[in-house]
């Protein structure tokens, strides 16, 4: 039995310890903010936070998460108001939006661990996350809003 918790919620797990987590959230947890692009940890579109941290969710196995709390989309923020998500509605940023809650949730984790990031290392923390419209621009733009208030 593998315990963990998911956006706060107590979680367990009886079934392969090598289920990717995003099977997890997407088909057993009813997430389906997260999304699944590639499967091999190369698009970003399933990035997710396990232990307060962005990790690709096709490639983690549930067994990995046990005893960590995970954190989706869902559970960025209780009303949807995380600065990222108030700065990503600002700037219109999503396209088609099937990248953005792994844009999102990689923003994030850049955020924590560098409140205010240059060019640079947006561009750095942000290089594994693909978006297929190309709405880089938009989310550099975003990310140094929630990031400074400025652009
Ligand atoms: S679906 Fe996980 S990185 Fe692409
Ligand atoms: S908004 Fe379409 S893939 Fe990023």
């Amino acid at each position: 039995m593998i315990s963990f918790t998911v956006n706060g919620q107590k979680k367990t797990f009886d079934g392969d310890p090598e289920t990717p987590l995003l099977w997890y959230l997407r088909d057993i947890a009813g997430l389906t903010g997260t999304k699944f692009g590639c499967g091999q940890a190369l698009c970003g579109a399933c990035t997710v936070h396990v232990g307060g941290s962005a990790a690709r969710s096709c490639q983690t196995a549930i067994s990995d998460v046990a005893g960590q709390d995970v954190v989706t989309i869902e559970g960025l923020s209780p009303d949807g108001n995380h600065p990222l998500q108030a700065a990503w509605r600002e700037f219109n940023v999503p396209q088609c939006g099937y990248c953005q809650a792994g844009q999102i949730m990689q923003a994030a984790d850049l955020l924590k661990s560098t409140p205010h990031p240059t060019d640079a290392e947006i561009d750095n923390a942000m290089s594994g996350n693909i978006c297929r419209c190309g709405t880089y621009p938009r989310i550099r733009a975003a990310i140094k809003r929630a990031a400074t208030g400025g652009v």
